[in-house]
């Protein structure tokens, strides 16, 4: 068993992981209703990542006899000005999610519950790849800004972007 201050720590993170998820869903339908058909699929893969996120920590609650509580999903915003604003706001946003991640450690490291420390480091280096993607992706829409061509091939690139299920999640048949 967690501790209760964990164990509730980690029910609010599973929502953050859906809200996160619900908040990339948004991204990827405007982006589709823009016309930006491969910037959707960046989003629309993020979507499916998010939710392997909050299944890695659902699972983990299970796997220690705590019972997961799901709450409500709160609303997200459902358009942008542009895409470079899209992913402005998923590097915002990915910073706090990295906030949530290292309070989550910092719980389990003060606990000396070292199954949980364990399980979060994967979170952690998954926190630098999330916050450099998003940087790299930043640059990329300035480096193209006002350049309709440029922001067509950045656009047919992202299309290419598959998904990956996490590797946490890969050897359970979940
Ligand atoms: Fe679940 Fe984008 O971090």
């Amino acid at each position: 068993m967690l501790s209760q201050k964990l164990h509730a720590a980690i029910n609010e993170q599973i929502n953050a992981e859906l809200w996160s998820a619900y908040l990339y869903l948004a991204m990827s339908m405007d982006a589709e209703a823009k016309g930006y058909k491969g910037v959707a699929n960046w989003f629309y893969v993020q979507w499916l990542e998010e939710q392997d996120h909050a299944r890695i920590f659902m699972n983990y609650l299970n796997s220690r006899d705590c019972k997961v509580e799901l709450k409500p999903i709160a609303e997200v915003r459902t358009e942008w000005s542009s895409v470079l604003e899209m992913f402005q706001e998923t590097l915002k946003h990915e910073k706090v999610v990295t906030g949530l991640i290292n309070n989550l450690a910092a719980i389990a490291a003060e606990d000396k519950d070292f199954a949980s420390s364990n399980m979060l480091v994967w979170f952690i280096d998954e926190q630098i790849e999330e916050e450099e993607s998003a940087r790299d992706m930043i640059f990329a829409c300035e480096a193209v800004e006002s350049d309709k061509y440029g922001m067509y091939q950045l656009d047919k690139e992202l299309a290419a972007r598959t998904y990956t299920q996490a590797s946490p999640l890969a050897s359970s048949a979940e």
